[in-house]
């Protein structure tokens, strides 16, 4: 008898031919690119028949179907392969920096008030959890080189209340973290990492995250590598991580993942106990609450997908690395006034798009309704600055943060997804050739 991963997949290969879904998975990176009536998508899934298997046989097969065994393992292959001590996965990357933010309140007793630096450009999620963990955020503009916050301007706003500084490179490119670990080493401050642009991106050779106390990463289909939705919290404090579990999982004391959450005793070996100093009888701990938490627990089946999307990793950092270098020059070749952001040479950036720095703002509002018109995504660098959107206007004046400013009006990116293919990189090609700025 076949196993269940082998039926499918043949039952698959039964059906691929005559279903739309199932064909397109199956020949993604062999389809012919038809100019006329397909989109150059900035970004999507990279993955085949394998992920589709791992989630069947998990709907089938799993004991538990919400953080079972498949994201039990994830987590682990996660960790081994980042170089954590130990991960956490939860159901989007927001839902990380919710919980990474409120772990790292607790492990290191940051009070309320208590003030965390952090770009005001970037992805509102990234500034958001400071805020629902009543911390600070403090703002410093960027610096429109690479478009990171200014660290020569980060020293100035340290007070005796600035507990961490949380980077998000941008685009997966980081600033200098020599100068941030300088930095941070001199205040006795921590670098806490929004790494949900940068999987996989090294700074002199290190893993990104090695450089911070704790990092977050999402798999949103945009990014390096999906799980439809979900994200993971990753440190190399154990505590940390047991601590965004706790807040992921209802608030909950026990610490049981995978099979272990089914055994009759749990990880701790006695989970019938004394837990509650008013309670004077043994009762379970799984229902012990230390931590005021949320439900932000991911399918077992997206844990199956992680799994697959691992192993192709490597292929997509190198693609993503390649086709941002062959953009980067169609840009440069045909198109005058605008500059491309380029990764410091310490760095190899796991690039998330094509950040293109515009001379003006007509150049950026022509070229990008030509983009879109000739079917090629563009996309903003998301919010720009977060201080001139209306849920975080009251925070501060935006006109404080002059190049942050200029986000908007001057920048946009395209992608640089290891979907594409040749054909589809000389569309592009030909694409910008043919742009004319009247
Ligand atoms: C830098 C950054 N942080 C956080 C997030 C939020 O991730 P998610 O969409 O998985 O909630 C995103 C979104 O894509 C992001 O780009």
């Amino acid at each position: 008898m076949s196993s269940l991963n082998e039926q499918i997949t043949s039952f698959l290969e039964s059906v691929g031919e005559d279903n739309d879904i199932l064909h397109f998975l199956y020949n993604m990176n062999n389809k012919k690119f038809d100019r006329k009536n397909q989109s150059i998508y900035y970004s999507g899934p990279f993955w085949d028949n394998k992920e589709v298997v791992a989630i069947i046989e998990t709907l089938l097969s799993g004991k538990w179907l919400v953080s079972g065994e498949k994201v039990n393992k994830f987590e682990r292959q996660f960790s081994k392969k980042f170089g954590h001590s130990a991960s956490v996965m939860v159901n989007s990357g927001s839902s990380a920096n919710l919980v990474m933010i409120a772990a790292l309140k607790k492990y290191f007793d940051w009070h309320d008030d208590d003030e965390i630096i952090v770009s005001p450009v970037g992805f509102p999620t990234t500034i958001a959890p400071l805020l629902q963990n009543n911390l600070t955020p403090v703002f410093i503009d960027i610096d429109i080189k690479d478009l990171n916050f200014n660290l020569d301007e980060i020293e100035q706003k340290i007070t005796k209340k600035t507990k961490g500084i949380f980077v998000s490179p941008v685009l997966g490119n980081p600033p200098d973290m020599d100068q941030l670990t300088d930095l941070a080493k001199k205040h006795n401050i921590e670098i806490i990492l929004d790494n949900c642009d940068s999987l996989g991106s090294k700074w002199n050779d290190s893993d990104l995250s090695s450089y911070a106390v704790a990092s977050s990463c999402s798999f949103y289909p945009a990014h390096h590598i999906t799980t439809g939705e979900g994200g993971m919290v990753s440190s190399n404090i154990e505590e940390i991580v047991d601590l965004a579990r706790s807040f992921a999982w209802w608030g909950r004391d026990c610490y049981c993942v995978g099979s272990a959450n089914l055994l009759t005793n749990g990880t701790c070996k006695k989970r019938f106990d004394k837990w509650l100093p008013d309670v004077d009888i043994l009762i379970d701990h799984k229902y012990v609450f230390s931590n005021i938490g949320y439900n932000l627990k991911p399918l077992d089946m997206q844990g199956a997908i992680g799994i697959e999307q691992l192993l192709k990793f490597d292929d997509i950092h190198k693609m993503r690395r390649l086709n941002k270098r062959i953009i980067s020059e169609f840009f440069i070749k045909h198109i005058k006034g605008v500059r491309i952001v380029e990764e410091h040479k310490k760095a190899e950036t796991s690039w998330f798009g094509v950040p293109v720095v515009c001379d003006t703002p007509l150049i950026k509002e022509k070229l990008v309704k030509y983009l879109e018109d000739n079917k090629i995504q563009t996309r903003n660098y998301f919010a720009g600055n977060i201080l001139q959107h209306p849920a975080y206007s009251h925070l501060e004046d935006a006109s404080s943060y002059p190049i942050s400013n200029s986000v908007l009006r001057n920048i946009f990116f395209v992608g640089c997804s290891p979907t594409y293919s040749d054909e589809m990189l000389e569309y592009i090609e030909s694409v910008l050739k043919n742009f004319s700025l009247n």
